[in-house]
């Protein structure tokens, strides 16, 4: 079908290379610095319920509706939706869902390089001892006067966006498999070795109960949104960035098996951060809803404290930047994507502009840590409000319209063929959770949130 343009970019060279690629876009910030917060700001237990309850119920179906809208098209966001919505014979208005969806992922990577730049200054913090032997009250010390420092954010930030650009720049399938394959299994074993050191904090099992154990009178509504918000950020999902990486996915490939895998593959990285940190945190006094700074005020007391802990904390943090890089490629590719296609931009000029604006618009985000403290819209600073934008209310709503569209617009046959699911129970099932349930859920948390419910 659909070859009526010519595609402008290279496709995967085989469905393992899908699964790194979208792996390294759902494995981020997202798991690690902020599952971890969040968890601690909404009560422990039953927020993590929720957010697995959406991973399953709303997320997987919908990651692979996504990826399979992009791979039917082979195309950009904005134009999947046009020519799906023609095949459809449906109403045109549907391509604005590609285009709220490259304006989240700017939004979103807007404020995501600023923390990845605190990543980053704190891999010349390790490296340099600043941890070595700090104890709680010393390592707060160390964040609150880094963030405090609007120059030191802004030079992180340009850099970290730099890097972003740079390898965009080259196209995004160009040595992300490479970095991908080895990123997994090292930040795994990292993870895996904190876990280690929790369990000699003497609170191991304290901070598995806060993170375990349900207590449903402490979710409100509001948790209920951010929890399922969370769903779809930390999966990438509902903005096109699985879309765009959908597109460059061969013909012919299961899709369904690949969304387990990347689902599975994300959640085992946040539970474990969340296993690793929590006793960190009740160990020394601190408090769970200690809000954006958590990791960076608990795991450097680790690195202070622990044997080997120079070298894990300067690997770690290296880490963590680079699980933040493959994230935020697939942010900004969707823009670049469009760009390049649509109109017509040398692959350069796409990312200099896109970049550009980013990078301005994360200067909001920079000085809410500091000199604009004080400035709130809607009883909040810049950057919550950016993440409550984008991770609350935009992908939520671009992945209900993913999911309408996939379960109710598109031909039955279409999603049947582009699916190519074994015969049985897999495909009816799919199309349940994507027509009824992940919408309904989605439009129910919604109600609730406005007090309608
Ligand atoms: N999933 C990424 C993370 O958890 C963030 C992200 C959101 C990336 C949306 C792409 C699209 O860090």
């Amino acid at each position: 079908m659909m070859d009526t343009k010519k595609t402008v970019h290279d496709a995967w060279s085989s469905r393992f290379a899908f699964i790194l690629a979208a792996t390294g876009s759902a494995v981020g910030l997202g798991n690690i610095w902020k599952f971890p917060y969040i968890t601690g700001e909404n009560g422990g237990g039953a927020f993590v319920i929720v957010y697995l309850l959406c991973v399953m119920l709303i997320g997987i179906p919908i990651m692979i509706a996504e990826t399979m809208l992009g791979r039917r098209s082979q195309r950009n966001p904005i134009e999947t939706m046009e020519l799906l919505t023609e095949e459809a014979g449906a109403d045109k208005n549907w391509h604005y869902l590609g285009w709220m969806g490259i304006i989240a992922g700017l939004l979103i990577l807007s404020y995501y390089s600023v923390i990845a730049g605190w990543a980053s200054a704190y891999v010349l913090k390790a490296f340099t001892g600043s941890f070595f032997d700090a104890d709680a009250a010393a390592i707060k010390g160390i964040f609150d006067d880094f963030v405090g420092s609007p120059v030191q954010l802004i030079f992180w930030h340009s850099l970290f966006m730099l890097a972003t650009m740079l390898i965009v720049v080259r196209g995004v399938n160009k040595g992300l498999e490479k970095a991908v394959q080895f990123l997994m299994p090292s930040l795994f074993v990292l993870l895996l070795l904190l876990v280690g050191y929790a369990m000699t904090t003497g609170s191991y099992f304290q901070g598995l109960h806060f993170l375990f154990t349900p207590d449903f009178s402490k979710l409100t509504s509001n948790s209920v949104l951010t929890a399922m918000g969370h769903a779809f950020f930390t999966l990438s999902l509902g903005m096109g960035a699985i879309m765009v990486y959908g597109s460059y996915l061969p013909k012919g490939i299961s899709i369904a098996k690949t969304a387990f895998l990347i689902a599975g593959a994300d959640t085992v990285v946040a539970l474990l951060a969340g296993i690793a940190i929590f006793p960190i945190v009740f160990a020394n006094n601190l408090h769970p809803d200690s809000g954006p700074g958590l990791i960076f005020q608990t795991l450097p007391i680790a690195f202070g404290a622990m044997t080997g802990g120079w070298l894990m904390g300067i690997l770690f943090f290296v880490m963590l930047v680079v699980a933040a890089l493959t994230s935020s490629i697939s942010l900004i590719e969707p823009a670049v994507a469009w760009l390049v296609e649509s109109k017509g931009f040398s692959r350069e000029k796409a990312c200099v502009w896109s970049g550009l604006a980013t990078w301005l618009l994360g200067l909001g985000t920079v000085f809410s840590f500091n000199v604009w403290s004080n400035v709130k819209i809607f009883d909040r600073s810049i950057f919550q409000l950016l993440d409550y934008l984008t991770a609350n209310l935009m992908l939520p709503i671009g992945g209900f319209c993913i999911a309408i569209f996939a379960g109710w617009i598109m031909h039955r046959q279409h999603s049947e063929d582009e699916l190519n699911m074994p015969a049985g129970l897999a495909y009816p099932v799919w199309k349940l959770l994507i027509s009824y349930v992940a919408p309904a859920s989605v439009f129910f948390v919604f109600l609730h949130v406005i007090g309608v419910l």
